[in-house]
Parts: structure tokens; sequence; C-alpha cells
């Protein structure tokens, strides 16, 4: 049995690519239609109901582009709408911040965890109680560094500027003694060149994007969703706002290999949505 329809991704902005280049890696043989939401970005400094009615929408805007299954390829709409959002749908639905979690607390030696994360990803604790339900007794440092977001869109991932936001956040985490870094934003894989001459190699660094992409295919493999078509897969990528920086960071991670881009108007996905989102 072969489903060939795509797999929705969202992010509101260029950080979720790290996860889309990470599915089409594991998974060649599947269609994807990621969604920037340019328009709403950053989310990381908004209220957690307003993330969360714009990931509905955006979950509704998905599901008229029958996708199979979303990844909600953003930590802090992970932490804003995931559980809201498995209420309201029934497609597969997979979120960011319990694979992440996983990996740390399978890497960790010392039992001690660094995060790094948006605010609105901090302020939710969802890292903690995701690591502390898979061993209690692991001790866990967040850290918020918004900055670092906004700097990452900007494309200055390897700028002296960055590098000492990054060493301000890491400060703790590396006094802390923690073994293992949890990037608790999907922009900040851009950053891992910076966290190692920061942070040395002895640090074990934890992005999301392979465990989650790995989450996804253990989902379509346990529920005969994969699409059996190798080399008919399809890529599109949709966004709100204006394209143009997106575009630039997006070519350093896909290269030539960057799906086409589709400008789709915000009013349109609220309408498309039908719905008010749920807050
Ligand atoms: N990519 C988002 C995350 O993983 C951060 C970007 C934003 O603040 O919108 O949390």
């Amino acid at each position: 049995m072969s489903d060939p329809r795509p797999l929705g991704v969202f992010d509101s902005g260029v950080g979720g690519l790290t996860v889309l280049r990470e599915l089409q890696r594991q998974l060649p043989n599947e269609s994807t239609i990621y969604f920037a939401d340019l328009g709403h970005f950053p989310y990381g400094p908004r209220y957690q109901a307003q993330v969360r009615h714009f990931a509905i929408n955006i979950i509704r805007f998905l599901e008229t582009l029958e996708v199979k299954l979303v990844v909600i390829a953003c930590n802090t709409a992970t932490a804003a709408a995931l559980n809201t959002a498995r209420e309201l749908f029934d497609i597969p639905i997979i979120g960011v911040i319990t694979p992440g979690a996983e990996a740390a607390v399978a890497a960790t030696r010392n039992k001690r965890v660094g995060v790094i994360s948006t605010e609105g990803t901090l302020q939710s604790q969802e890292y903690l109680h995701a690591i502390r339900e898979a061993n209690p007794t692991i001790g866990v440092l967040p850290k918020a560094a918004p900055e670092l977001v906004d700097l990452v869109e900007a494309g200055k991932s390897g700028a002296p500027e960055t590098e000492a936001v990054l060493r301000a956040a890491l400060q703790d985490i590396l006094h802390y003694q923690a073994d293992t870094l949890i990037l608790g934003c999907t922009h900040y894989p851009l950053l891992r060149p910076l966290i190692r001459k920061i942070a040395g190699d002895s640090m074990t660094v934890v992005d999301s994007a392979e465990t989650t992409a790995a989450r996804v295919k253990r989902v379509l493999a346990r529920n005969g969703l994969e699409s059996a078509e190798p080399g008919g897969a399809q890529h599109q990528i949709y966004v709100t706002g204006s394209p143009e920086r997106f575009t630039d960071v997006a070519h350093i991670l896909f290269g030539q290999d960057l799906p086409p881009i589709t400008t789709v108007r915000l009013e349109l996905v609220e309408a498309m949505s039908g719905r008010e989102g749920a807050a």
C-alpha cells in the first residue's frame, strides 16, 4: 500500500527548514508542503493563545491541501498548540519537543541538560516536563535566547555579534556543567559551528530535526502511510508575508534544491481555515 499525499510542515520562518531538510533526507519518497508564517514572525515573544490561534489556522489550511500528517517544526508553536491541535484534528500531528527531549535524556551522562529556546518555549516549561517525564532524576537548566532568532533569520549565523549573544546565553549552562545542550528552537541548528566554537566538542548538541524526522518515519511505517513511489516526491513552500530574507537563508540550507515558493495572503489562510482558531 502506498500513500502519496504530502507531509505538511510549518514554522514561523526559516527555522523549520532544518526539520524539512532532515525529513527529505530520511524520507526521500515523501512529498512535502512547507508553510512559513512570515507575516506573523516571530512567534517567540507572543502570547501562547495567539500562537495557538495561528497554528490551528495553518493546520486547517494544510488540511485543505490534503496533507497526511503535520509536523509542527517550531518549538514555540509546539509548546502552545500541540495538545489543542491533537484534540481538534484527526490527522497525525507531531511536534519537535518530545523527540528532542528524549534524545537528550538518552545522551546525557552526568544528568545535566541545558536548553536554549525562545521566551515562549521557556515559559511553557515543556522541555522540563518532557525530560522529567522520561527521567525524573535529570537536572534541566533552561535559558531564553530570543535575539538569536532574528540574527539567524537575518543570515548572520556566523557573525561576531551573534557569537557575543550566544556566549552570554550559554554562560550559565556551561557553568552548570551540562554535558548535553538542546537547541530548543528550530532556528538554532544554523548556529552549530558557533556553538561548537564556544562549548567545545565535549558537549552533546541535540537538535530536534533528526529525532523528529525519525519519529515521523516510524509513525508513517507503523500506520501504512508511507509513499512507495521512488523519485515521485514533490516539494512546495508557502509563505505569508515577504519572502526575501527567507529565500536568502533558505538558499543557504537547500542550495539549488530549494522548492518553489508561493506567497499566500494571511487573510486567505484565515478564510480557508473556515473558522476562528481555538484559543
Ligand atoms: N522557530 C521558532 C521556534 O522553534 C522560533 C522562531 C520564532 O520566534 O518565531 O521556537
